[in-house]
């Protein structure tokens, strides 16, 4: 792991000197950072502690989280939304437990670059869509939620048309397909292949093994992972998982504290709306964890 890492880190190098010297809009040099579901306190911990040496050894021109478990491990609040913007997050994604947090309501309709699945109801609060810009180059960000086992009142796949139509002209678009079901998000990707740079998964809270480049030039992964405890259930203490399995009977969840990890993928660009390659990178939160309180 340890070794990838640092290799990719490396090879991905002299791309730096020539974002920096880019100056015009319309370059499709960039390199997006997307991180899986962030799980908890446990998980923006691990965020905060992991994004300054991924920025150091990556240089992302981009970094989009998704943010639906980061309150309690269930929603967010806009405290904890501005949390992340202020360790310089570019753009918040959601997914089913977008509305979980009633506060979060009124600033999900503000101008901030934090978007709920697109293809919920109109009437539904908050965006699907939002448009970031670094250094010229723009990224259009796209939630959607897979329809089978999650309750998503239009079509992500007709949905998804009004949602390109709307981010308009850009150098890079990602999207957000948070879905239970791997069909859903493999057919996701091969409907957007060579129409957006990427397509990455997430919601099952556990990577895939299938990071590639599709054959019309769109990145894409089946579930990109979590970041928060690998040592619970998807992010919920064992323990209680288990006993809820077990037993049959309502059991109180609480976020596992136990071995987190982030888990994100890198997503390399040289062209307008095409993706280079796309790696994965999941790192251990580092030792010190004096964060903690
Ligand atoms: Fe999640
Ligand atoms: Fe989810």
């Amino acid at each position: 792991m340890a070794e990838s890492e640092a290799a990719a880190g490396a090879a991905l190098a002299p791309a730096t000197s020539s974002r920096e010297e880019r100056s015009s809009p319309g370059a499709g040099d960039a390199r997006i950072l997307f991180v899986g579901d962030v799980v908890g306190g446990i998980g923006r911990h691990t965020l905060l502690d992991c994004l300054p040496i991924l920025r150091e050894r990556y240089a992302p021109t981009f970094v989009v989280v998704n943010g639906e478990n980061a309150a309690g491990g269930l929603g967010i609040t806009p405290k904890i939304a501005d949390q992340m913007f202020a360790a310089g997050v570019d753009a918040i994604t959601l997914g089913n437990h977008a509305y979980h947090r009633r506060e979060i309501y009124p600033y999900l309709e503000t101008q901030k670059p934090i978007v709920r699945p697109a293809n919920y109801l109109r009437s539904q609060p908050g965006r699907g869509v939002c448009v970031v810009e670094r250094g010229g180059v723009r990224l259009g960000v796209v939630s959607l939620s897979g329809n089978l086992y999650l309750r998503a009142g239009r079509s992500a796949f007709t949905e998804i048309e009004v949602a390109l139509n709307e981010i308009g002209d850009v150098e890079h678009i990602l999207v957000d397909m948070h879905a239970e079901a791997t069909s859903e998000k493999v057919a996701m990707g091969w409907h957007l292949d060579g129409r957006v740079t990427a397509v990455v998964g997430t919601h099952t809270h556990v990577p895939t093994a299938d990071a590639r480049v599709l054959p019309g030039g769109t990145a894409y992964i089946t579930d990109v992972g979590m970041t928060g405890p690998r040592g619970g259930v998807i992010g919920v203490k064992r323990e209680q998982a288990i006993a809820s399995l077990l037993t049959q009977m309502p059991v109180r969840f609480e976020t596992s504290e136990e071995d987190p990890w982030l888990m994100s993928v890198l997503i390399s660009c040289s062209q307008r709306l095409r993706a280079d390659s796309i790696e994965q990178v999941l790192m251990p939160r580092p030792a010190d964890t004096s964060r903690d309180r």
